[in-house]
């Protein structure tokens, strides 16, 4: 496997923070930005949405844009020729290296996924999975533009599973009312999870599909499965150049 280093700033400085805690946790379902109480047929199921709608093939060389330990990479891996982790947070860079060493077809740059520093189209598919949320929509473009000049034609990219803009009012009053009742977390607990859900970033549909086509992309919404988790208010996003 092959490393490279470099940093960034689109990744928001409160995410950066959190991210570097999370790599700090014992559980690899933490250190992926999972809850730990992540069911593991939940995950099983997510990881099997993704390389379904990336419609992956053998020769295909696959990014996989914020990949945090790399345990969706573990999978992707196996599905293709070549895969390519990249992670703006150096200690959960560090911890994919690790976890994907006996892979020689993997490589994980130290990178954010607006400046990926890889030649124009050299990669089939692109994955970007639960990592818009954490930043603002300026680096989302500028990271939606970098995919499409890396990506080989034909070629699709993926954003999993996107916080919708249309349900955020009515998700955030039900989520904040659970957590202001749940009796098993602490005040400070409270304003963590609080805090966080402040700091999100929730796209609207319409405006990604607006920028996918400025590209020179075909976008289309996907719905969520009905058992997925989140399902009430996310979307994945399959754009194809
Ligand atoms: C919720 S985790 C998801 C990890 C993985 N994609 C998965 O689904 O298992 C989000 C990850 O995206 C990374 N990330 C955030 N902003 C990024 C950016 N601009 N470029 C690349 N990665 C980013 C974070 O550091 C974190 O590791």
């Amino acid at each position: 496997m092959s490393t490279s280093t470099q940093t960034s700033e689109s990744l928001t400085a409160f995410w950066r923070a959190e991210y570097e805690r999370k790599a700090a946790h014992d559980s690899p379902i933490v250190q992926s930005g999972r809850g730990c109480k992540y069911d593991a047929q939940e995950l099983r199921n997510e990881i099997s949405r993704a390389i379904s709608l990336l419609q992956i093939e053998r020769s295909h060389t696959v990014l996989d844009v914020g990949c945090a330990n790399g345990l969706f990479g573990s999978t992707l891996i196996a599905c293709c020729q070549e895969y390519v982790g990249i992670e703006p947070v150096e200690a959960l860079a560090k911890l994919a290296r690790r976890n994907l060493a006996e892979f020689e077809n993997a490589k994980i740059l130290t990178a954010s996924g607006d400046d990926v520093r890889l030649p124009s189209g050299s990669v089939d598919r692109v994955l970007i999975a639960e990592v818009i949320q954490l930043n603002p929509p300026a680096a989302v473009r500028r990271m939606l533009q970098e995919m499409a000049r890396v990506l080989r034609k034909p070629g699709r990219i993926v954003i999993f599973s996107v916080p919708d803009r249309e349900k955020q009012a009515a998700f955030e009053s039900d989520y904040t009312e659970e957590i202001r009742r749940a009796d098993h977390l602490s005040d400070g607990e409270k304003a963590a999870i609080l805090n966080r859900q402040a700091n999100a970033h929730w796209y609207a549909a319409d405006e990604l599909v607006a920028w996918a086509n400025e590209l020179g992309g075909s976008a289309r919404v996907e719905r969520l499965p009905e058992n997925a988790p989140n399902c009430d208010h996310r979307f994945d996003l399959v754009i194809d150049f």
